[in-house]
């Protein structure tokens, strides 16, 4: 079978800026198609599916453990093993568990708002991804953790570094590698200061994420470094992932007027103007896998052992073949489950969380941020982790 090949930058800046004319073409060559660079991509929302639904095959081995770490469950293909320590914190994550934060979070949302307004009063312009977009969700996991809001800026600024760790390419040359050596520093840092944490929950035990690792069963068994690496996971997939998420909000917001009045008259509309969001702008835009000692059959293709693998799971919510009209902006369209939250074992944990936190967000900013117009384009310098990167806003009144 002659399989399509493509050579495609997925980490150059035209990827960032605007991918969805190359999404188009990947997926008009066909349900797999083989990118130079060295990967198979698929942009198809059934493939994807086929592909993260099949861990045994489509593993995480060499391709998450480098990011994360080895002993994190986001890395491990063995499903018990990854339930057991996923479990420790599910209930946490869960709808009533989530429920006892919102009073919380919407504290931390109005503060970061009065900065944003106070701003724009004093300068008649305000950057809303740092005031407001990016320092919410880092306040809400460590408010989760039993950290101290004074290590706020730190664990942002090691989460971003490790969130652009991959950001020059793929093959990385870890040896050199500006970015990557960035992020390994970051992961270092992160990990001494959990650490630290952990042996202090141990003998102080509260409410909080560390001491409920610390002081769960799983304890007897999870070395110290292991739960290092599953708090660390924790700590930078809720961070930029939701804040890129607020990021769309805040966008959607000042450039679809009509969306805007629609939410502000009718407030339950605003979950599934959110789930649109989500499909489509996308926030991850790929998850890689690693194919397994047999290889694999994916889409007729008998894709080699060792292959490396990519879901564009941000390009599956543009796929004809399940939405209608998918390039469109659509807040009334026929509600389906999308891949934005990933698919099968390792879906997100956090789902239930960046939803209360963008619902109480978007119900903030109808409330007390007047209507405003973007004062600079929109920016955006990622496909993996893609999300407005400026947003200057002005007012329009
Ligand atoms: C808009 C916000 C978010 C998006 C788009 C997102 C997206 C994703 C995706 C696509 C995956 C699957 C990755 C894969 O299969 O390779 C994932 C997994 C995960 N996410 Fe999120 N996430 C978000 C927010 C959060 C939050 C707030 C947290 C926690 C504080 C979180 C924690 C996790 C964890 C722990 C996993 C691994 C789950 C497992 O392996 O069982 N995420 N996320």
């Amino acid at each position: 079978m002659e399989v399509p090949s493509i050579d495609i930058n997925l980490y150059g800046p035209e990827m960032a800026e605007d991918p969805w004319p190359t999404v188009r073409r990947i997926r008009e060559l066909g349900p797999l198609v083989w990118n130079e660079r060295g990967q198979w991509i698929t942009a198809h929302d059934r493939v994807c599916r086929q592909i993260i639904n099949r861990p045994l095959e489509a593993t995480m081995k060499g391709v998450m453990t480098n990011t994360f770490g080895e002993g994190a469950f986001i890395t491990m293909d063995d499903k018990h093993a990854h339930n057991a320590l996923r479990n420790v914190w599910v209930s946490a994550f869960g709808t009533p568990g989530v429920n006892n934060l919102v009073a919380v979070t919407r504290g931390f949302i109005e503060a970061r708002l009065d900065n944003a307004l106070a701003a724009l009063e004093a300068d008649g312009s305000v950057d809303m991804q740092p005031v407001f977009c990016r320092p919410i969700p880092a306040q809400v996991i460590a408010h989760m953790m039993g950290v101290g809001d004074d290590m706020i800026p730190t664990i942002v600024e090691w989460s971003d570094h490790m969130a652009t760790g991959t950001a020059s390419g793929h093959p990385i040359d870890y040896e050199t590698d500006f970015y990557w050596l960035r992020a390994e520093k970051a992961r270092a840092s992160l990990a001494d200061f959990l650490l630290e944490q952990v042996q202090y929950r141990r003998e102080n035990p509260d409410e909080g994420l560390i001491s409920r690792m610390v002081h769960s069963h799983m304890a007897a068994t999870t070395p110290d470094a292991q739960m290092v690496v599953n708090l660390r996971q924790l700590l930078f997939a809720g961070n930029e992932t939701t804040s890129n998420w607020l990021g769309h909000v805040v966008h959607v917001l000042g450039t679809m007027p009509q969306v805007r009045a629609e939410l502000a008259a009718d407030r339950s509309l605003i979950p599934q103007a959110l789930e649109e969001m989500l499909r489509y702008f996308g926030i991850v835009h790929a998850v890689p896998r690693m194919v397994c000692e047999e290889g694999m059959e994916v889409a007729g293709v008998q894709v080699p052992a060792g292959s490396h693998i990519m879901a564009l799971i941000g390009a599956a919510g543009r796929d004809p073949a399940r939405y209608e009209d998918p390039d469109t902006f659509d807040i009334h369209r026929e509600q389906k489950p999308h891949l934005a939250f990933g698919f099968g074992m390792h879906t997100c944990l956090g789902a239930i969380l960046a939803r209360m936190e963008t619902l109480q967000a978007t119900q903030a900013l109808l409330d007390r941020m007047p209507s405003y117009r973007f004062a600079e384009p929109v920016t955006y310098d990622s496909f993996m982790l893609r999300g407005p990167r400026k947003l200057v806003i002005e007012r329009t009144d």
